[in-house]
C-alpha cells in the first residue's frame, strides 16, 4: 500500500530518516506491504518542494548534504507550511523542526493542520508534545488518525511504546534519568581531562547539538523530556519553564575533577515523582557514586530508571545512540501507523 509522506524539516533527523527509507525500501514492501513515498519536503531556508509521484530522495539528500536548495527536486511550495499541509494530498506528516520553548509553537501548527485534515502525525520534536499533548491526542482520536512521538525521549529506545503498549496497567511512581546525550557527552569529555568547549565541539561534530545550543547546555532539553515522561506517562500537567532546571553550562570548572577524586561522577539527573495527586519534576547536576544506577551511563548514552507499582525498579539504557536511532523511532512509528496502531 502506498503511503504519501510529507517531511516537515529535512535536517539531521529528516535526512537520516530519508537514508533509512532508501536502504529499507524493499524490506518495507516485502515485510510490511508498505510503499513509503515522500511527496513533500519543507524546510525553513533550503526550499520546500512537492512531487505527487514521489520526490527522488537520493537527489534531495545530495542537495541537502551540500547545503544547496531543494528547488530542483520538484514543484516549489510557496504557501505557508500549515496551509500546504492542510491542502496536501498526503497520508502522513512527519514533523522534524527544531525544539522551541513556549506554548506558541510553529510545530504545533503543523501538527494541528495534519490532524484536522485527517492525516497521521509522527514527530520527534518534543515541543508540540510537551505543550499540547492532550489537544493533539484528542484531535487524533476524534479524527481516527495516528499520533506517535517515540523519538522524543531516548531516541529509538522504546519508552512510550513500552509503557503504553507492553506495560499497560502499570503505574509509574517515579523516575530518574540521564536524558540529554549532549550534556552527558560533555561531562564524560571533562572527566577524561578535556575542556567544556571541547565537549561542546564533540557534540556538534556528531550532529547531537540542538539547533539552538542553549536547549542542551542550559538544561532545556532534559527538562522538556522529564516533563514529557511526567505528562504523558504519569498524567502530569507540567510546563518546562516552571520546573527547576540546571544545565551543564552552569557547573564550576573543577566540579568534575573534585567529584572524580571522591570516586564519583557528575551527571545531569532528570527526576519525576508524585506528591499526592500532583506530579513534580526537576533537572539537576549532581555527583553520584558507583552504587547509583546511572553511574555507568557515559558518553552519549542515556538511560531512564523507572519505579512502578508492578515491576518495581527497572532501567532502560540506550548505549551510544547516533542519528540512526532517532531515525529508527520515526521509522517504527511509520510502520505502527501503517499497521493501524495509531497511538502508543
Ligand atoms: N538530532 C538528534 O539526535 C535528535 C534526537 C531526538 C530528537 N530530535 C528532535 O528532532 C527534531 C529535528 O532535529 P534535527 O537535529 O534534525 O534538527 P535540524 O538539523 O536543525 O533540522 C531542522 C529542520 O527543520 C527545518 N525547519 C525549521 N523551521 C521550519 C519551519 N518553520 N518550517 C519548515 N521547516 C523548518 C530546517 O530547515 P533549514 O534546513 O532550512 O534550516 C531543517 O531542515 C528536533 O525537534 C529535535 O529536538 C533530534
Amino acid at each position: 500500500m502506498r503511503r504519501r509522506i510529507v517531511l516537515v524539516g529535512f535536517g539531521n533527523v529528516g535526512r537520516e530518516f530519508a537514508r533509512l527509507l532508501l536502504e529499507r525500501r524493499s524490506e518495507l514492501a516485502r515485510a510490511f506491504g508498505l510503499d513509503a513515498s515522500v511527496v513533500g519536503i519543507l524546510t525553513a531556508r533550503h526550499g520546500s518542494v512537492e512531487n505527487p509521484r514521489g520526490i527522488d530522495l537520493r537527489k534531495a539528500l545530495r542537495l541537502a548534504d551540500a547545503g544547496v536548495s531543494l528547488e530542483s527536486c520538484g514543484r516549489g511550495i510557496s504557501r505557508l507550511a500549515p496551509e500546504y499541509i492542510r491542502q496536501a494530498r498526503a497520508d502522513i506528516v512527519i514533523e522534524l523542526t527544531p525544539l522551541r520553548i513556549g506554548p506558541r509553537q510553529v510545530a504545533v501548527e503543523h501538527g494541528l493542520a495534519a490532524l484536522h485534515t485527517g492525516k497521521h502525525l509522527i514527530t520527534a520534536n518534543k515541543g508540540p508534545v510537551v505543550y499540547h499533548y492532550r489537544r493533539l491526542r484528542e484531535l487524533a482520536r476524534r479524527n481516527r488518525v495516528g499520533f506517535r512521538y517515540e523519538g522524543t525521549v531516548l531516541d529509538g529506545a522504546p519508552v512510550f511504546n513500552l509503557f503504553q503498549e507492553a506495560l499497560r496497567g502499570a503505574r509509574i511512581e517515579s523516575f530518574e534519568g540521564i536524558l540529554n546525550s549532549t550534556t552527558n557527552l560533555i561531562l564524560s569529555e571533562m572527566e577524561a581531562g578535556r575542556t567544556y568547549a571541547d565537549g561542546v565541539e564533540a557534540a556538534r561534530r556528531i550532529g547531537f547539538l540542538e539547533t539552538d545550543p542553549s536547549m542542551d547546555l542550559d538544561g532545556w532539553d532534559s527538562t522538556v523530556k522529564a516533563c514529557l515522561v511526567a505528562n504523558v506517562l504519569m498524567g502530569g500537567r507540567l510546563r518546562p519553564e516552571r520546573v527547576p532546571r540546571q544545565g551543564v553550562s552552569s557547573i564550576p570548572a573543577d566540579a568534575v575533577r573534585t567529584a572524580g577524586a571522591e570516586g564519583k561522577r557528575v551527571k545531569q539527573v532528570a527526576r519525576g515523582w508524585r506528591e499526592g495527586r500532583t506530579v513534580r519534576a526537576s533537572v539537576s547536576i549532581k555527583a553520584i557514586g558507583p552504587d547509583h544506577p546511572l553511574f555507568a551511563v557515559n558518553g552519549t548514552s542515556s538511560s531512564l530508571v523507572v519505579r512502578t507499582d508492578m515491576l518495581k525498579e527497572f532501567q532502560i539504557i540506550e548505549r551510544d545512540p547516533a542519528l540512526r536511532q532517532t531515525a529508527f523511532a520515526v521509522y517504527s512509528d511509520l510502520i505502527a501507523i501503517h499497521e493501524g496502531r495509531l497511538s502508543p
